[in-house]
């Protein structure tokens, strides 16, 4: 098999040292940087604007020792559970109203700092004292070995952004993603921001994950499959002209930060649990201005769009009742 070679710049440009995208195997400033750029000025500065960047990330934040630590604190590798029941037990429920509601707490001091010039490690280092001041520790800190206590995804980033000494931009949209560990079970809510003033088609983008988010929650029965969250998302996204990421879902919780029940934000009809009272899980609907597709930085985290195009995402954990879904994360 042949590797395709492009034959026009791509949506995501490379770096000045890497290769260039021509296959020449010459660095990208010594190849076609030149020609790309004068071809991005002839359309505009839409084309030009270059995408976001790894930054530095800062060393480790510590936590205070009395502080409870999830399993996975120190070796960053989670214990498994094999038989863990997705219905939760009113103990568990109980301490999961506690957790979420200080989730969204946290969320909302975050936000109120987001503004342009404020880097995304300042978010995290507030972020990371809020959870703290409530007693509670950082779920993302060191899980899997995440460095940080945030996750922060700005434009076409999708989830898993690493906070760093990048400044945010008039203009810029930003999820913030929070999880608590507090008294034992995880808390876990994000929302999109604007920075400053943001493009019309940015504004529509986050208003219809919004949207998406809400549709998910309603499509919330017991006795319904688990699939009909998605096949609700899935429909709002298309008729508004977006797509849904395939490659993240929803997924349980409590005393677990991420269970194997798994909730596709598309129609996947072999996602057939049956929703039952008791049950807790996430939607967290990631949806694209363009394609669904995606690509990991070399960070091992960061995913962002295939084409370059932005991202928005909201997240709610939600207890499955009699009536639909109560959502928990709600300060
Ligand atoms: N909070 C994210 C979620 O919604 C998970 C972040 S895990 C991390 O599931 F390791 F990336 F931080
Ligand atoms: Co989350
Ligand atoms: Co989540």
């Amino acid at each position: 098999m042949t590797t395709a070679v492009p034959r026009s710049a791509p949506a995501v440009l490379p770096g000045p040292n890497d290769a260039c995208w021509c296959g020449s195997g010459t660095k990208y400033k010594k190849c076609h940087r030149g020609a790309d750029a004068v071809e991005a000025r002839k359309k505009g500065p839409e084309v030009a604007r270059k995408g976001i960047r790894p930054g530095v990330i800062s060393p480790r934040r510590d936590v205070p020792m009395n502080i409870p630590r999830p399993d996975y604190a120190l070796t960053g590798r989670p214990q498994r559970r094999s038989s863990d029941s997705e219905i939760r037990s009113p103990d568990v429920i109980a301490r999961m109203r506690r957790a979420c509601k200080a989730a969204a707490e946290v969320l909302q001091e975050v936000a109120s700092h987001v503004r342009p010039g404020i880097t995304t490690d300042e978010l995290d280092a507030i972020t990371h004292e809020a959870y703290i001041r409530r007693g509670g520790y950082p779920s993302t800190l060191n899980y899997h070995g995440f460095p940080k206590s945030l996750c922060t995804s700005v434009n076409e980033v999708i989830c898993h952004g690493i906070p760093d000494n990048r400044a945010l931009e008039d203009g810029d949209i930003v999820n913030l993603d929070i999880t608590i560990f507090l008294d034992g079970v995880h808390g876990d809510c994000s929302a999109t921001y604007f920075v400053g003033n943001v493009d019309e088609e940015s504004q529509r983008l986050v208003k219809v994950t919004r949207e998406c988010l809400d549709v998910g929650i309603a499509a919330v029965k017991p006795g319904r499959p688990i699939s009909d969250i998605g096949r609700a998302i899935e429909a709002h996204a298309t008729q508004n002209g977006v797509s849904v990421v395939r490659a993240y879902c929803g997924h349980g919780i409590g005393e677990t930060f991420h269970t194997s029940l798994q909730i596709p934000h598309y129609y996947e009809p072999d996602a057939d649990t049956i929703m039952e009272p008791g049950m807790i899980f996430t939607v967290e609907p990631m949806i694209n201005l363009g394609g669904w597709g995606h690509r990991t930085w070399d960070d091992g985290w960061t995913a962002v769009t295939a084409d370059g195009s932005r991202s928005a995402q909201f997240e709610h954990t939600l207890l499955v009742t009699e009536q639909g879904a109560d959502i928990l994360t709600v300060a």
